[in-house]
């Protein structure tokens, strides 16, 4: 198959490239906005026009959850109406989309892990955007897979954005972090993303997922995890309740991934505890 993804310099975007290539896929990665501004309707249908694939994955998206409340314009016209773009492009050559959304579709105060079937109900900006993201890309595109993810982690990315690397470099720097213990979902690794894609393309069982890695944690439950297999002490490490920032926060997001597991009964996806291990191998080797 030929496949676009787009957001490909990025964390999950960098893996979803790799998981594809090694299954013998053609890959164009669509490094960011220099190489095509997914907010740019013309433009975004013009090229899926031009290099004709066999499907679009769309991980392009601005996830800075406190600064879009401070730029809705911003953060509506990239996750939003960049989505949207992209459906319309890929509606007009009928070929599949899949469409990367998030677990701030919902508020977090449900005591169930949430199902594809639970109402969204986003407390944020950013969570909104990438809820009205979902509805464009229903309305615009046929064939589509929108696939929610928790927080996600991995080794590829830029090091800015990716919370490990922080976290490495304010250890090393002997800064004191502070991580919530009031915010639980299951972390979830971007190359096991990649590596079920793969597999859920096959198939033309388009729809809504949720995927995520098995097990659950605090955000100071996940990082103390990290720290300890990367070999740092844990003890710059403080568990915190969530603080007053200038976003909302949804509390809980574990999923309940009905339709994922009876729609793919085949594909299990593993401990996020494993997961972690697998991950450090490669955050050493690149860090070295
Ligand atoms: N990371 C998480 O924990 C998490 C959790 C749930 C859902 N998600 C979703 O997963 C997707 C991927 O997230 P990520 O963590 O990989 O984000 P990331 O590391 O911040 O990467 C975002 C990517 O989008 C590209 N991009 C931003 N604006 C663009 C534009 N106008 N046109 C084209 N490309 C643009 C960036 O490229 P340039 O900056 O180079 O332009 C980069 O490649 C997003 O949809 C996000 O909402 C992420």
């Amino acid at each position: 198959m030929k496949v676009i993804v787009t957001g490909a310099s990025g964390l999950l975007g960098a893996d979803i490239v790799r998981s594809f290539k090694k299954t013998g896929h053609a890959v164009i990665g669509l490094m960011g906005r220099k190489m095509l501004d997914v907010t740019k309707a013309k433009d975004v249908i013009e090229f899926v026009s031009e290099k004709k694939p066999d499907l679009v994955i769309h991980c392009a998206g601005f996830r800075m959850v406190d600064l879009a409340e401070k730029d809705p314009v911003t953060t509506y016209s990239v996750n939003t109406l960049g989505s949207k773009n992209v459906a319309l492009a890929c509606q007009k050559q009928d070929i599949p989309m899949v469409h990367i959304s998030s677990d701030s579709v919902f508020d977090g105060e449900s005591n169930k892990p949430y199902t594809e079937f639970d109402p969204p109900n986003p407390v944020n900006v950013y969570g909104h955007s990438k809820l009205m993201a979902e509805c464009e890309v229903r309305t615009h595109c046929h064939k589509h897979f929108i696939i929610r993810v928790p927080l996600l982690f991995g080794a590829l990315g830029y090091r800015e954005s990716n919370y490990i690397y922080q976290m490495v470099r304010r250890l090393k720097d002997g800064e004191r972090l502070k991580f919530t213990t009031d915010q639980l979902c299951s972390p979830t690794y971007t190359k096991d993303v990649g590596d079920t894609l793969v597999q859920m393309v096959d198939s033309e069982y388009y729809g809504l997922y949720h995927l995520a890695n098995q097990g659950e944690a605090s955000r100071y439950c996940f990082y103390s995890y990290c720290a300890e297999k990367l070999g740092f002490s844990t003890d710059n490490i403080q568990p915190i309740l969530q603080e007053e920032k200038p976003a909302r926060r949804p509390k809980n997001t574990l999923f309940a991934s009905i339709s994922f597991n009876h729609t793919f009964p085949d594909l299990v996806m593993r401990d996020w505890r494993s997961a972690v291990e697998e991950c450090v191998v490669e955050l050493k080797e690149r860090m070295a």
